[in-house]
């Protein structure tokens, strides 16, 4: 069976052509175009730009998908999208192409939740046993969830406020570093001594599986405001963080390398509780911020035993392997009229 996967929820356009046989889930292609270096020119997303940018990338990413994948049309058996949540211009242009490829071409059209799309990352070339956690660490969410098996799932704890993704990316903005920031802190945290700052790690001894990582990034435009060395200097760019560097402001690194252990301290206590408390033996990471090596690193060290699952990178963001993957576990749910849905959420 193959399956045409689309993603268009965010600033990334992705296509991918994936193949189920006996040995598992297998990509064919993956391709993605992504708008970040423009949206980072502002420091953050800007909706409209990036549905523009959409309807510009959408139809070559899938040309392209077909090419590498070397597959013709008529091979296809069904197609699959993201449904939502996300940004409706960006949402409503996967959505709307995939309805009207379906259409011509006589495919079934299955939706998929962006959130359960990225927790079958784990699923490609893999296949994680059940029940285990589900660890999603993204840019707009960042829960624990707990999967008995394909379509059941139960929520067990998550952020109250911001998301991991988020803070990383709140944090880099006060300090005046491109986005996504979540990289490039993590870059400039290599060079830091995470014990330099002490600034506060909110609900990390709270008794339930709930996170909360505002608090941290209020600390950090705290200190930004009555240090504003920490600032990287204009214009934004990942080659001035590196000049800066070079003129000696470790201070930036340091606060880089706490932010980035503060979030994984935070990340790692709660699903350690987790794993205890469902007494599994299997984990699964998924969303952006798992593509972060320091966060797999510290799960390892902490969760001896355990099997954990993290996707390569570049299945761990936005990308359409995981929807075509996730699509592969729910034919019988095809709908040639679905709607994008912004606030779809995990039905727990
Ligand atoms: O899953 P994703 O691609 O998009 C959403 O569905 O939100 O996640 C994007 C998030 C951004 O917040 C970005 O800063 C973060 O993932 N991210 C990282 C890393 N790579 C991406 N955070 C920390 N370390 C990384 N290496
Ligand atoms: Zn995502």
């Amino acid at each position: 069976m193959m399956i045409l996967g689309l993603e268009t929820s965010c600033d990334e356009t992705s296509a991918a052509i994936l193949r189920q046989d006996k040995s598992g889930i297998h990509i064919l292609s993956n391709v993605v175009a992504s708008s970040a270096v423009l949206q980072s020119k502002y420091g953050g997303i800007i909706p409209e730009q990036a549905a523009r940018e959409q309807i510009k990338s959408i139809i070559p990413v899938i040309k392209e998908s077909l090419k590498v994948a070397k597959c013709k049309v008529q091979d296809i058996d069904a197609i699959a999208v993201t449904q939502g949540p996300g940004l409706i211009g960006s949402l409503l242009v996967g959505v709307e192409t995939a309805k009207v490829l379906a259409k011509i071409w006589h495919k079934p059209l299955i939706p998929v939740n962006h959130l359960i799309g990225h927790f079958y990352a784990n699923w490609i070339d893999n296949s994680p046993q059940f029940p285990c956690l589900g660890l999603l660490v993204s840019g707009g969410h960042t829960d624990l969830v707990l999967f008995s098996g394909h379509g059941k799932y139960k929520y067990l704890g998550g952020t109250r406020d911001d998301a991991a993704g988020e803070c990383f990316d709140k944090c880099a903005r006060l300090l005046n570093l491109p986005y996504p920031g979540g990289p490039q802190i993590s870059k400039l945290a290599k060079k830091g001594n995470s014990k330099a700052f002490k600034l506060p790690r909110p609900m990390l001894d709270s008794k339930d599986l709930d996170l909360s990582f505002s608090g941290l990034k209020t600390a950090v435009s705290n200190l930004v405001k009555r240090e504003d060395t920490l600032i990287v200097q204009s214009p934004l760019s990942a080659a001035n963080t590196e000049s800066q560097a070079m003129s000696g402001v470790e201070r930036l690194f340091d606060l880089c390398a706490y932010i980035e252990a503060a979030i994984i301290d935070c990340l790692v206590k709660k699903t350690v509780a987790a794993i205890q408390l469902i007494n599994s033996e299997e984990l699964i990471v998924a969303g952006g911020v798992a593509a972060n090596p320091k966060l797999t690193e510290e799960l390892k060290k902490a969760l001896p035993g355990i099997n954990i699952h993290v996707p390569t990178p570049s299945l761990c963001t936005d990308n359409g392997a995981m929807i075509a993957s996730a699509a592969f576990f729910t034919p019988d749910q095809a709908d040639s009229s679905l709607q994008a849905n912004p606030n779809l959420s995990l039905a727990y």
